[in-house]
């Protein structure tokens, strides 16, 4: 396939197939262990590398991580999540989520975190249960493959923007070869470690992990379902012209 290409199927299955991707994409956080393989692996990421970035500067570098060299970075992990002293002082990669939440974030960062502990069972205040889930991030949740996202720490704020491109095209992308994806801000406060696991250059900025691989629909987790606003809520549409505002 080219830039050019003619689309694969009639207009009315394209926008099908398209938004199908884009809807049935959400984060899944339990995976069988079915390998994926490497040539999928690949193909997602060629086909997102041809996502927009300004002056197509494309700031994206991925670490693919399985196998062993997964398994001893996700044990690796686990010790210092298990370990509050040395949690307690670890500092994130970069401000993902904002210093003070306020509605209608906050509102939202609570119903998701609720409804996802309310379909395991953990109950408000079960502080183990609530840590153990969240430790789950750092298994990849048993996806066979972990990615790790980094950027030039030269580059702007702007690249970020256009690494969410990049990261939205590989999750759709996964969705054309019916895998399925979870985003992971969760390893920014263990860039460090991560850096020195995968000799990432220290001019790298960690920007995000991602679990990738097929879900397990029998799990109560993959079963959760996030809302969303009506675009009427967040789209003003302007038509006729209005005066300046002095
Ligand atoms: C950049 C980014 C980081 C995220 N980090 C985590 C994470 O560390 N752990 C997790 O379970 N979900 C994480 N999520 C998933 C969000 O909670 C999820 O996208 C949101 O609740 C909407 O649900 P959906 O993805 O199923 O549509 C992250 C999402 C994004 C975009």
């Amino acid at each position: 396939m080219n830039r050019m290409t003619e689309p694969p199927l009639d207009p009315k299955s394209l926008r099908e197939a398209v938004d199908w991707a884009i809807v049935t994409r959400r984060s899944v956080r339990a995976f069988l262990p079915t390998p994926v393989l490497a040539r999928d692996i690949e193909s997602i990421l060629e086909t997102a590398s041809h996502s927009a970035s300004g002056m197509n500067t494309q700031p994206w570098q991925v670490h693919v991580v399985t196998g062993a060299a997964k398994a001893d970075l996700s044990a690796h992990l686990a010790a210092l999540d298990d370990d509050p002293e040395l949690a307690a002082g670890l500092t994130e990669a970069y401000e993902y989520y904002p210093r003070q939440w306020v509605a209608p974030y906050l509102d939202r960062r609570r119903k998701v975190g609720w409804d996802l502990y309310g379909l395991l069972g953990i109950a408000k205040g079960d502080k183990a249960g609530m840590h153990r889930q969240h430790g789950r991030n750092y298994g990849f949740f048993d996806a066979p493959v972990g990615l790790f996202f980094t950027v030039d720490r030269q580059l702007q704020e702007g690249s970020l923007l256009d690494y969410g491109m990049f990261l939205q095209s590989v999750m759709v992308a996964a969705r054309a070869r019916n895998l399925h994806t979870c985003p992971q801000a969760a390893f920014l406060k263990f860039h460090k470690a991560i850096a020195r696991c995968l000799h990432i250059p220290d001019g790298q900025m960690l920007v995000s992990g991602m679990s990738l691989g097929y879900a397990d629909d029998t799990a109560i987790e993959n079963t959760l379902s996030t809302e969303r606003e009506p675009v009427s809520s967040f789209t003003t549409f302007h038509s006729e012209p209005k005066e300046i505002r002095a």
